[in-house]
């Protein structure tokens, strides 16, 4: 269980195999880029859709905990396959999946969802209310709403979004009115011009994607579409007009570079109009009492192509409820158009757009696809992805993490792996040591509220993604097999392990930072302080010797720079291990001596020689290396805040 953070040649090549292998089992192989998960199959082997040919894996490795079931048999008959099976969290408030993806690059995620009336309890139709959260990473995404639903029947949530790293995940979330649960995943990249509007502040979730005329199917996808879009056939019971369908077989030319959405030529091709004693086409995108419009900002966006065999002319007027969107439209011959206000996310509480016939125009209008979308803003932060690269963490079971060593800060799997490794650590663990810390699952510190149990997390303004600034996994039965290293995490301060049954060696970047001082580390009442005597085993019943902290607080003109020093770096020097101690306990069972002292701005730059040698990073900011006057080596933090005020946990952390 030795995790070694010198990188020999030898042991990056074992990793990229492992890496190679580990992408290959676990992800499948996909030409297109798609991932594409059913979630609960018990039966492990991936399978193609009968229909779209699409491989489908199962969701192991993309997600721990939960339970599997399968929808009841009444329900099978005419079910696609990824709907036979689901996966169910009655445990923990927020369950996530983690799939591969590629920073930067943008991707539509659909989740699927048939209650197929899995736990017998008929859930959907006992009058209370059913419904569930989902977040896209640490964003709100949508609510799942299956109250007074048909059990038979299939929701589908989609978001185009754009990922944060390498990899993306898709939690749900427990409302406390129904266990969550979900079907299948479906992850397809989509290429960077498409929906400009979607950046990485701005996500969109589905609304309605519509396509007329007489389609043979009721929902188009892949292969139609190549990004697997779901378009559904406009349902012309909705009214009662003299609907009238065009088609062709001509060619529908898309002019080079509109490749904002590449709809596919198949549904240009086919059209709905009215009789021509009809004047407007109403278009209800409303999803039903389940999918509240009110609430939400909506981007429509249409998609026209002049199919008509005649000559005449046509020209209309599009309004979203009563505003006027795009006056006097005329679609071109053969020719794709897709007719959108770029950013432009309305209210209109009730999904509905009207096309009007222009005055002058011989002919009614025509549509042949429309695409509505709700805005998400991705306002909260990941954490900070030094972080995010997390606790290189194995279990006892088949797959060592730490097999992948530290040549993971040069990879761009990184997160991936680590997520991946977390993922397959908690559910190892849980079953060997019936750990309960089930919500170790999705983003360790955002949103705020899903923190990880046993982390504390900097949420400072200054810095905008939170960090990780301790760790308490004390008591917590991790040992035997288990090794446990944490990467780079310069903001971690206090690192507690005790009492476990931890053996292996310590990582030496672990150990460098707690000898500089900026790590508290513990890990008294385990195996491995019975080989090593260091300070960090020290148990509380050890006698103490006082000892002098000093902080400096300057206020400082220009920056409002305030600068702390906080631990006195000679103290924690483990070359005179022995007499000293481990400084946390200190802070528990010794009156501290604290000695306050002023110190200007210009002498703390000569102590740190102009603030250049850079030991650390916290979560409120840089940690200098200083040499006092008498030769006490120091280490200065500074506070990157306009008023201390702000920030409210850095004196308790002082
Ligand atoms: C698992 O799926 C494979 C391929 O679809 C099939 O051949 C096999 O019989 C299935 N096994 C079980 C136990 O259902
Ligand atoms: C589910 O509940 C509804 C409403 O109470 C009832 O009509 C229906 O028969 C029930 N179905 C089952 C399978 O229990
Ligand atoms: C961001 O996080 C805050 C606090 O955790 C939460 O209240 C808010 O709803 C989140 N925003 C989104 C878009 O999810
Ligand atoms: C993201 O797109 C929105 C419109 O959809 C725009 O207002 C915003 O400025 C964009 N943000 C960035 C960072 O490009
Ligand atoms: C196309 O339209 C013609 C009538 O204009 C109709 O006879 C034919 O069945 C349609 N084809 C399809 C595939 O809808
Ligand atoms: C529309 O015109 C047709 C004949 O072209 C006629 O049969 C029909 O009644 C008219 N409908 C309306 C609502 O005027
Ligand atoms: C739109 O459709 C929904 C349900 O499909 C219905 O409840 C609503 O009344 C309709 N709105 C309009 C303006 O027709
Ligand atoms: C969920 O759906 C039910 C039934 O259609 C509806 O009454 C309720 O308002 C919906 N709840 C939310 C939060 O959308
Ligand atoms: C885990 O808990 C179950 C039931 O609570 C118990 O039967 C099992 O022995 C426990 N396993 C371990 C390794 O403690
Ligand atoms: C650390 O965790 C243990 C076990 O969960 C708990 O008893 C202890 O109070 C925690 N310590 C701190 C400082 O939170
Ligand atoms: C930690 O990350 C910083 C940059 O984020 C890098 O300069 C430093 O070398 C890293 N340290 C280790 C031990 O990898």
């Amino acid at each position: 269980m030795v995790i070694s953070f010198s990188c020999s040649a030898s042991r990056k090549a074992t990793w990229i195999l492992a890496l190679l292998f580990m992408m290959s089992r676990v992800h499948g192989q996909s030409t297109r880029g798609f991932v594409s998960v059913d979630c609960g199959l018990t039966n492990s082997s991936a399978y193609n859709d009968g229909i779209t040919n699409i491989r489908f894996d199962s969701d192991r490795g993309y997600v721990a905990g939960g339970l599997s079931h399968t929808i009841l048999a009444e329900y099978m008959v005419g079910s696609d396959e990824q709907q036979k099976t689901l996966r169910s969290f009655p445990d923990g408030s927020r369950n996530c999946y983690t799939l591969p993806s590629t920073f930067g690059k943008k991707f539509l995620l659909r989740a699927t969802f048939t209650y197929g009336n899995y736990d017998g309890l008929n859930r959907t139709l006992d009058g209370s209310p059913f419904l569930f959260g989902l977040h896209i990473g640490v964003n709100f995404w949508d609510t799942v709403n299956l109250t007074n639903w048909d059990p038979s029947l299939t929701v589908w949530k989609e978001v185009l979004t754009v990922a944060p790293g390498n990899s993306v995940s898709v939690c749900l979330i427990n409302f406390g009115s129904g266990t969550p649960f979900m079907s299948a995943l479906e992850l397809r990249p989509l290429l960077d011009a498409m929906y400009p509007f979607v950046n990485t502040s701005v996500s969109v979730g589905y609304f309605r994607r519509i396509r007329f005329g007489e389609a043979t199917e009721y929902i188009t996808r892949y292969p139609v579409d190549p990004y697997d879009r779901f378009w559904e056939g406009w349902s012309f019971s909705y009214n009662t007009y003299p609907w009238i369908n065009l088609n062709t077989s001509s060619q529908v030319e898309i002019l080079p570079g509109d490749d904002y959405f590449n709809v596919p030529m198949a549904i240009f091709q086919k059209a709905t109009t009215l009789d021509t004693n009809y004047s407007f086409i109403v278009i209800n995108a409303s999803l039903g009492p389940n999918v509240v419009p009110e609430s939400v900002r909506l981007l429509p966006i249409f998609h026209f192509a002049e199919i008509n065999g005649n000559n005449m002319q046509r020209s209309f007027d599009i309004y979203n409820a009563d505003d006027v969107l795009h006056r006097g439209f005329s679609p071109s011959r053969l020719q794709a158009s897709s007719l959108y206000n770029s950013g432009q996310f309305l209210y209109n509480g009730d999904a509905v757009y009207t096309l009007n016939k222009a005055r002058g125009s011989s002919l009614p209008p025509l549509i042949n696809a429309f695409e509505v979308y709700s805005l998400l803003r991705m306002e909260n932060f990941t954490t900070d992805s030094e972080d995010g690269r997390i606790m290189q963490i194995s279990g006892p079971g088949s797959f060592r993490c730490e097999d992948l060593s530290c040549d993971m800060f040069k990879c761009n799997y990184d997160k991936l792996m680590a997520e991946i490794c977390l993922v397959n650590y908690i559910k190892q663990v849980k079953a060997h040591y019936n750990l309960t810390r089930i919500d170790w699952n999705g983003d360790p510190c955002s949103p705020r509220e899903y923190t990880w149990e046993g982390l504390t997390c900097g949420y400072s303004s200054s810095n905008k993604n939170p960090r990780i600034v301790r760790v308490n996994m004390s008591s917590s039965g991790l040992g035997g097999g288990l090794a446990i290293s944490l990467l780079n995490m310069t903001s971690l301060e206090n690192f507690n392990l005790a009492n476990n049954k931890l053996e292996g060696p310590i990582p030496s970047y672990i150990l460098r930072r707690f000898q500089a001082g900026l790590l508290d580390l513990r890990l008294e009442g385990n195996p491995i302080c019975s080989k090593v005597k260091d300070m960090y085993c020290s148990n509380k019943k050890k006698h103490t010797t006082p000892t002098v902290l000093i902080a400096v607080i300057v206020p400082v003109v220009l920056v409002s720079l305030l600068v702390v020093m906080c631990i006195l770096w000679k103290l924690c020097h483990k070359g005179n291990s022995g007499d000293y101690e481990d400084y946390a306990t200190y802070e528990e069972e010794t009156p501290l001596h604290i000695d306050i002292r002023r110190f200007t701005y210009a002498e703390l730059k000569l102590m740190t020689k102009d603030f250049q040698s850079i030991i650390g990073k916290g979560g409120f900011g840089i940690v200098y290396h200083g040499i006092l006057e008498n030769g006490d080596e120091v280490a200065v933090k500074v506070l990157m805040e306009t008023s201390i005020a702000k920030s409210t946990d850095f004196l308790p952390e002082l």
